[in-house]
């Protein structure tokens, strides 16, 4: 049985969408039950805990989660649910140009999405814009090994 991947998208151009859509496309391809939701009216009660979610994130302003993402940010920030039975994978966007900040969008999620309690499956993947790599190049390649990560932990747990 396929485990559902929840892929959430915070963006503010649109590069974390095209890395969203790459990833559910190859997900897709390698039999998972995948599907891309915005993260903009999404709170803290929106995640379900069953279910593997793919965080997918760029950074803005100074180090700040994009606009569409704050919701659902402040809402774990604030309402602190326990997610101690969720596992996620992290895809994180940044310039390195923003050498203070770097990739901060997805580096605050990480965090608080630990703090809460929830598995990481995986490393991030930090996405540089200054690196000449397309974002969704690089989820590509991320994602099909992410996927049997999570795929031989849930036989393990299962
Ligand atoms: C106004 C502005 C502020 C940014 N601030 C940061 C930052 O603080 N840290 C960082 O790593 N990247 C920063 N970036 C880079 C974006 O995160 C990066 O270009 C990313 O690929 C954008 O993805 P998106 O189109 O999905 O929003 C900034 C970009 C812009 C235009």
């Amino acid at each position: 049985m396929s485990i559902p991947v929840r892929i959430l998208v915070g963006t503010t151009t649109g590069n974390t969408q095209y890395v969203a859509e790459e990833a559910h496309y190859n997900l897709v391809q390698g039999g998972a039950d995948a599907a891309i939701l915005q993260m903009d009216e999404l709170d803290a009660a929106a995640l379900e805990p069953s279910a593997i979610h793919l965080f997918c994130v760029s950074t803005y302003g100074y180090g700040d989660v994009p606009a569409n993402a704050k919701k659902l940010y402040e809402s774990l920030v604030k309402e602190r649910p326990d997610l101690s039975a969720m596992s996620y994978g992290l895809i994180s966007l940044g310039d390195s140009s923003h050498a203070q900040t770097y990739c901060f969008g997805g580096r605050r999620f990480d965090q608080i999405l630990k703090k809460l309690g929830a598995r990481r499956i995986g490393e991030v993947l930090e996405h540089d814009a200054s690196s000449g790599v397309m974002p969704e190049e690089a989820a590509a390649a991320w994602v099909g090994p992410w996927y049997d990560a999570v795929t031989a932990l849930h036989a393990v747990s299962a």
